[in-house]
């Protein structure tokens, strides 16, 4: 084992943007830039692993310490709650959780609201403060055709531009919470490798 910093960066658009923020910051690493299918990078020079995961499991790398730090947005950090600390905002990945349904939906008070929706923890959550009888239907993606295909009323999901409920004929109905990435430590990493966690902290602050 080496006190390089083991860092999760969440697949996709939103890592590339993330690890463009650590490589302003001086934590770069060549080897991530080629291009391939290799998922785990390090640079011994600037002390830091990185490695590619799906954005959902990004916690879960960092809570059973395979990882001591990592990106991951709010909405998995709300969805998932794990045992994590979280350090830093990094501004990225804006978005919004909202409750979203057909244009012309109207409420039936008296049955239960049937939700579609990726994040049943956050939905239930948002339903309870409003005390409004629910029956959540999980899905793992494509919720926004949930309710033209009649398997919900509405769906809770992400927003970001927009596009995706506007081509779906869906709008907002009500926002539940704002949405960006988190910088996410191990609760033991932190204590070993504090200065260095730090010092990285205090580097991506520079560059916000
Ligand atoms: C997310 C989200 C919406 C879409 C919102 O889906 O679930 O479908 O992005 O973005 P927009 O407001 O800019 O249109 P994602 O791309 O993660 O795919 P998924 O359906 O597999 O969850």
């Amino acid at each position: 084992m080496t006190d390089m910093l083991n860092i999760a960066l969440p697949k996709g658009r939103l890592g590339e943007k993330v690890y463009a923020l650590l490589k302003a910051a001086g934590y770069e690493c060549p080897a991530i830039e080629e291009p391939g299918r290799k998922l785990i990078f390090e640079n011994p020079e600037t002390g830091v692993r990185y490695f590619w995961v799906k954005p959902s499991d990004v916690a879960i790398y960092v809570q059973r310490g395979a990882a001591d730090l990592g990106i991951a947005g709010r909405d998995i950090l709300l969805e998932y709650r794990p045992d994590v600390y979280e350090l830093l905002d990094l501004g990225l990945g804006k978005c919004r959780m909202a409750v979203a349904g057909p244009r012309d939906f109207r409420e039936k008070p008296g049955r239960p609201l049937r939700i579609a929706t990726k994040f049943p923890h956050i939905a239930a959550k948002y339903y309870a403060g409003l005390g409004r009888d629910i029956d959540i239907i999980k899905l793992n993606g494509s919720i926004e055709i949930a309710p033209m295909l009649g398997l919900s009323d509405v769906i809770v999901d992400i927003v970001e531009t927009g596009k995706t409920l506007k081509e779906n004929d869906l709008e907002v109905k009500a926002e539940i919470v704002p949405i960006s990435a988190r910088l996410i430590a191990n609760h033991a990493a932190y204590q070993f490798q504090y200065d260095a966690i730090r010092t990285l902290v205090r580097k991506l602050e520079e560059q916000l």
